[in-house]
């Protein structure tokens, strides 16, 4: 989720919460006994689709962690369990949020190695696609790269990134960084094109179309580039980033980003689907069935 877009709090996230509160940091106890039969039945179901693709799909990092984590194929997970794994493996917490939190509450969360994960589910009339993150995108998603300590040092570092871009007018900058990489990043190994994005992760339709189809670019790692591209919110990428390893990642994002900020900030944006010359072109999308909308 773009996190510096204005924030609205959308109606699945009011009804869901409904004579629950939280706290002044967006965070609450994970209300265990809100949980229903079918909330369970719908994790098992997503869960069950999702395990199936991820062999061959999922980059290793990713299935190591989700192995390590014992995260439960049949029940939502209590919080409490899996922080356990998560603190002694790279001293990350989850904490649970009602849904969407602002940007800023966002990135001081990240900054102190604590990912919010919104504690509700889906309900089964949106299993494949829903527009606001629920615990089976944040959890399912997101946490199980957090057991790997160069992705756990690198979400950190982008939660510090986002406390100090917020004064520099990078936010928007920042926020396409997050998008490209933590949300709909693609990994190079020795065994062929991987998935870590976490918006791939928790889709079933995006799992095969971002490493299957013709239809989307397929570019090399370039941070200035990415920070200046749009993207699409509302229907699959028409650009996937694709990085070596999260070494690299890390290391080309480990510089000050002020200067950055100031040197590309009046530089045009680019259309999510476009190709420049300077670009590493893996694969150039057929652009079969991409959507004729305003992108992002
Ligand atoms: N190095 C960036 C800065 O100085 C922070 C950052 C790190 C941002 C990692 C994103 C990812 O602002
Ligand atoms: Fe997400």
């Amino acid at each position: 989720m773009n996190q510096a877009e204005e924030f609205v709090v959308p109606d699945i996230t009011v009804r869901k919460n409904a004579g629950l509160s939280h706290d002044t940091d967006y965070t609450m106890p994970q209300p265990l006994d809100r949980y229903t039969a079918a909330d369970h039945a719908t994790w098992a179901t997503l869960y069950a689709r999702q395990v199936a693709l991820l062999p061959g799909r999922a980059c290793d990092e990713y299935l190591d962690g989700i192995a390590a984590l014992e995260v439960s194929p049949q029940r939502i997970p209590d919080f409490a369990e899996l922080n356990r794994h998560l603190m002694a493996a790279t001293g990350w917490q989850l904490v649970a949020v009602p849904g969407l939190i602002p940007g800023d509450v966002f990135f001081e969360h990240l900054a102190h190695r604590r990912f919010p994960v919104t504690w509700w589910i889906r309900e089964p009339d949106s299993l494949d696609y829903l527009p606001e993150p629920d615990i089976f995108h944040d959890l399912f998603g997101h946490v199980p790269l957090l057991m790997n300590p160069v992705f756990a040092d690198y979400v950190q570092a982008y939660g510090k990134g986002g406390v100090k871009a917020d004064s520099l007018g990078g936010l928007d900058m920042l926020a396409r960084l997050y998008w490209f990489t933590v949300e709909f990043g693609l990994i190079n190994t020795p065994k062929g094109l991987r998935i870590y994005g976490a918006g791939i992760l928790s889709s079933s339709s995006e799992s095969h179309y971002s490493l299957e189809s013709d239809s989307p670019n397929r570019l090399g790692f370039d941070l200035m580039r990415i920070m200046k591209t749009r993207y699409r919110y509302d229907s699959f990428q028409k650009t996937y980033f694709v990085i070596d390893s999260f070494e690299q990642l890390f290391k080309a994002t480990e510089p000050d980003f002020a200067p950055l900020y100031a040197a590309i900030a009046d530089r045009p944006d680019i259309p999510a689907g476009d190709i420049l010359p300077g670009d590493k072109v893996l694969h150039q999308g057929t652009q079969e069935g991409w959507p004729d909308t305003e992108d992002a």
